[in-house]
């Protein structure tokens, strides 16, 4: 059931205003397939965001065909909701391809007006078979995607009003007629010099009935019901933010819309290396347990690592002047280390471990330079 009541994501206004503020955005859209052994394989290929399903503004020219073909020139304005759209054509692999992994997608927009990636996980379903529901799959996606409408606040009128034909055959509309003539051109792959036999397939097609049989049979309009969203926003080199956000199920989590804040800003994601530059600034007494910093093991020998590991370096080489320089530098003459020299040995090793090994366990916190 489409509800009244249900809150937008959290995330939705910001990546509505991110895509207002970028002319003529695309995105990739990421689907498995399967190799000849049955092997999952990512595929991936550019498409046009046609923005959240159901609302697509129209060009005067698409309006006056909505006008002029489609009772009540189309849909009311019943529903909104958090899904991405794109449309495309069934002759196409990637429909199959979400058909075979369970609706598994992935959108990915890099948004370079507003220095932001936007990474859209979740399930993707195809409509608009003309063949309405006397079609399994299309009754089936219509309904996994009906519950996730949202009745919009300022809408008075009758729900009955809204039908999945017209809302399809809006963004049909939406295409010019060249664009709706791609849909009744020869298949996709097809030789060139092969003869594509049905004589309704031909190049080059404008296509002005928004109902060609044809046509309508081949297209589609493909929505995105998201599950993780993951905003990455790179507009401050210095300080490069990330927040994630996921769909759930849990009454206890969740706010009004369904989604909890699963990552606020992975800058708060404290590394051993921040720990280190941490203990540095703040200069506090060391020895309590919260003193200790979260720490982070997991490493990739990437090479940004590489540099985070030199600084860290020459962080520990700093903090070691510190400690000796309160502690007093360990002699080389004692036969047994001291406690301090031991500890400042230790910290040495945790550091060169630390980069040679990214799965060791030792890690660096405030409480180790005691
Ligand atoms: C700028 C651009 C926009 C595109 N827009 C779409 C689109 O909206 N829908 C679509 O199905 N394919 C679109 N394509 C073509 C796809 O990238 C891809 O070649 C095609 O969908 C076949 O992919 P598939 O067989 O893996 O499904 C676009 C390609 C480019 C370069």
């Amino acid at each position: 059931m489409a509800t009244a009541d249900k809150a937008p994501a959290p995330w939705r206004d910001l990546l509505k205003s991110h895509m207002d503020q970028t002319p003529g955005y695309e995105f990739t859209i990421a689907t498995v397939g399967f190799d000849e052994n049955q092997r999952p394989i990512p595929r991936a290929r550019t498409c046009g965001c046609r923005g959240f399903f159901p609302e697509v503004k129209l060009h005067p020219k698409s309006q006056e065909d909505m006008e002029q073909q489609v009772k009540d020139g189309g849909n009311p304005d019943t529903y909104e909701s958090d899904m991405l759209c794109f449309t495309t054509d069934i002759r196409m692999e990637k429909l199959d391809q979400l058909e075979t992994s369970g609706h598994a997608v992935e959108a990915v927009f890099w948004l370079k007006d507003v220095m932001t990636q936007w990474r859209v996980k979740g399930k993707a379903f195809a409509i608009g078979d003309p063949r309405g529901e006397d079609v399994e799959r299309e009754k089936d996606a219509r309904k996994e995607l009906h519950a996730f409408l949202r009745v919009k606040k300022n809408y008075d009128g009758s729900i009955g009003d809204w039908t999945w034909d017209r809302a399809t055959t809006k963004y049909f509309a939406n295409h010019s007629p060249l664009a709706r003539g791609s849909f009744k051109f020869p298949s996709p792959g097809l030789p060139r010099s092969q003869d594509p036999k049905d004589p309704a397939l031909q190049m080059g097609q404008r296509v002005t009935d928004l109902h060609d049989p044809v046509a309508r049979g081949n297209f589609r309009v493909v929505v995105i019901r998201p599950e993780e969203v993951e905003r990455l926003d790179l507009s401050d080199q210095e300080d490069m933010r990330r927040w994630k956000w996921t769909r759930s199920s849990s009454d206890a989590e969740k706010d009004q819309s369904g989604w909890i804040e699963t990552e606020k800003n992975s800058s708060e994601k404290s590394t051993w290396a921040n720990v280190t530059l941490l203990l540095l600034k703040q200069d506090k007494p060391t020895g309590s347990t919260s003193d200790t910093m979260p720490v982070d093991t997991s490493a990739s020998d990437n090479e940004s690592d590489k540099i985070h590991l030199d600084q860290s370096r020459k962080d520990v080489d700093q903090a070691v002047a510190r400690v000796q320089g309160i502690l007093g530098t360990p002699s080389t003459s004692r036969s047994t280390p001291t406690r301090s020299s031991a500890r400042i040995a230790a910290l040495q090793r945790d550091v060169s471990t630390s980069t040679e090994d990214p799965t060791s366990s030792d890690t660096l916190s405030a409480t180790q330079i005691t």
